[in-house]
């Protein structure tokens, strides 16, 4: 196989951790990053592209003869980045990690994916959508349910389009205000309400060419800003992987019940998908239910799967392109991973940026990835609400997450704020 320059699209943790792996390959001649943070900047060239100027970036793939593409975040992609980039550039041989517009819809519409989950019988929870239109039918649904409501968005909302709340009026209130208000815009004009399901939750990746499919190692992450899975919802506090509690039995019931379905619905639907599958899973009396499907890897339970990978990842999406990704050998570390968040104070309400971060070389067994940091003439400063994520490695889980935290004392920035209890409910 020949060297590739390659092109990865976002500025985040995740970016971060994929830039560490695929400057790593033995395949990639030069690692673009659009727009990058301070971290991708040790790593490859940062080209000061935004994601959704696609123009820009069609220009740099050319320019620079990119062969590869690969695409962090949904929002490019729920756009049509990749339509666009294969309409526009008209090579066979370009690969674009990340699916069309058309695949993309699994995570820019709750709806279209609710329904494919049903289609394919993919277990899930029940649901029913609502709009302006049927807005008057929705009390009848909300009391057909028990306790909490789950209100969920169409469209994309920032991660914030999911509410959950306990009272059944509080349920109805929030429904007008998301379509008849517009709450969250228009990913609100439509609605989906359902069933709550209470169990565990499991982020699962899956890489696939739309025929075939590598599992990724699992993860879980911590969601909530607070202590005890407690306060507000983040981006993600943290991770570990791979996750004690998928066992031999239960790892076999998520690739029967929800994945191979899965892979097999894009191909009945005709959704020609390539990239990764990132399915959140509740995992209910050790059963897997599909809570969402995202269009790309997670954020930060990248920062914790990647380190584990031991095969060259850029010559895995090498061979997903020549169809022979059935055949290609992913190996995982059989270590524990864990991935601590560090975060700016005030996340995820207000919080300032600019502060200046310290330590980041000091001596550590840990991997550093940032997430939203940037150069500022002689120093690294926080730019984001998470910071930097660091992630570490060891046979016991308990080590593993000790040395992140000996690392994260080490970081320092006004306002350094982390969760110190990751992994502390297994
Ligand atoms: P999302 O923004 O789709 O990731 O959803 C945010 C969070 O809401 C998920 O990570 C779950 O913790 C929770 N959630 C979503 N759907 C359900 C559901 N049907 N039952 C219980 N929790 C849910
Ligand atoms: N960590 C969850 C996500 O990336 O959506």
């Amino acid at each position: 196989m020949e060297s590739h320059k390659v092109l990865i699209i976002g500025s985040g943790g995740r970016e971060n951790a994929l830039a560490w792996k695929i400057s790593q390959s033995r395949f990639c001649e030069k690692l673009f990053i659009a727009p990058g943070n301070a971290g991708t900047s040790f790593l490859g060239e940062n080209v000061e592209i935004s994601v959704s100027d696609f123009v820009s970036i069609r220009d740099l793939i050319l320019y620079n003869k990119i062969s590869i593409v690969i695409v962090g975040p949904e929002d490019p992609l729920v756009n049509g980045l990749h339509d666009f980039l294969i309409n526009e550039i008209k090579n066979d041989n370009l690969i674009v990690i990340g699916p069309k517009k058309n695949g993309a819809a699994l995570e820019g519409s709750k709806e279209f994916a609710k329904e494919f989950m049903f289609r394919h019988k993919i277990p899930t929870a029940r649901y029913r959508t609502f709009n302006k239109k049927n807005i008057h039918e929705a009390n009848i649904f909300l009391n057909s349910l028990k306790p909490p409501y789950v209100l969920k968005a169409d469209g994309l909302a920032a991660g914030k389009g999911v509410l959950i709340l306990t009272n059944l009026n509080e349920a109805k209130t929030t429904l007008e205000n998301m379509i008849l208000k517009k709450k969250f815009g228009q990913a609100s004009e439509r609605v989906v309400i359902e069933e709550y399901l209470k169990g565990i939750e499991v982020s699962s990746f899956v890489l696939t060419d739309g025929d075939t499919y590598k599992i990724f190692p699992m993860a879980k992450d911590y969601k909530r800003i607070g202590v005890g899975d407690t306060g507000l919802n983040t981006g993600g506090m943290g991770a570990i992987s791979p996750v004690p509690f998928v066992d031999q039995k239960l790892y076999q019931k998520i690739e029967n019940q929800v994945i191979r379905p899965t892979i097999n619905g894009l191909k009945k639907d005709k959704i020609d998908y390539t990239g990764f599958l990132f399915i959140g899973l509740m995992i209910v009396e050790n059963e897997p239910y599909v809570i969402e499907y995202n269009v790309r890897l997670g954020d930060p339970e990248t920062e914790a799967i990647l380190p584990r990978i031991e095969s060259d990842l850029l010559e895995i999406f090498l061979q997903l392109k020549s169809s022979q990704l059935q055949t290609s050998n992913l190996k995982v570390s059989d270590l524990f991973s864990s991935t601590v968040m560090t975060v700016s104070k005030g996340y995820p309400e207000k919080y300032e940026k600019g502060k200046i971060i310290n330590g980041l070389d000091s001596k550590n067994e840990s991997f550093l990835f940032h997430s939203g940091t940037k150069k500022e003439s002689q120093n690294i400063v926080t730019s984001g609400g998470r910071v930097i994520a660091v992630t570490s490695m060891d046979k016991l889980l308990n080590k593993a997450l000790e040395k992140s935290y000996k690392t994260i004392s080490k970081i320092e920035f006004e306002g350094k704020t982390f969760r110190n209890d990751i992994g502390f409910d297994l």
